[in-house]
């Protein structure tokens, strides 16, 4: 396995819709691999793949507490089949944007199908994190980052600091 580089806002490609997978081949799913590790030591509870330079429909997540066995789920494909009515709120971070943090409203429960590591169909039903995470990631997917479900007000504050930190950075 190996740690990726993980691009951070503003990029090109973080905007991008990504294509799906014709099938899960074993690079495929070494892919998938390498962005569960890499999600795990950034750390983080979710990869989508245009965050390491991808632009194909796969995601990693797993959501387990530090006191919980790993729960690595690894998805290709995926779609949204079914969603509540209900709306929940989580304040949602992502690794494309180190340090910012903003509350984010979605459908409070999911059901996803997908492919799984073995080219295999799944069902999964989620709610909670696990949830808003599946969400977040899969508009990943579509180049929709967190920050574009807020206000324009909170959004283009983000953004500054991120620009800023990319300055920072570079000189
Ligand atoms: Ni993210």
């Amino acid at each position: 396995m190996a740690i990726l580089p993980i691009l951070v806002a503003p990029h090109p490609v973080l905007k991008t819709k990504c294509k799906p997978v014709d099938e899960v081949t074993p690079e495929l799913a070494k892919l998938m691999d390498d962005m569960l590790e890499t999600m795990y030591d950034a750390p983080g509870i979710g990869l989508a793949a245009p965050q390491v330079g991808v632009s194909k429909r796969i995601l990693v997540i797993d959501v387990a507490r530090q006191d919980e066995d790993p729960q690595p789920l690894k998805m290709a494909n995926p779609e949204i089949i079914w969603e509540s009515e209900e709306l929940g709120v989580y304040e949602e971070g992502c690794l494309s944007f180190p340090e910012q943090y903003a509350e984010v409203q979605r459908p409070a429960r999911v059901k996803v199908r997908y492919l799984d590591q073995n080219n295999e169909a799944q069902e999964l039903d989620a709610d909670g994190l696990l949830a808003t995470c599946i969400q977040h990631e899969m508009d990943h997917l579509e180049g929709i980052v967190f920050v574009d479900h807020l206000s324009t007000l909170k959004r283009n504050m983000i953004l500054r600091k991120m620009k800023k930190a990319l300055k920072q950075k570079a000189a």
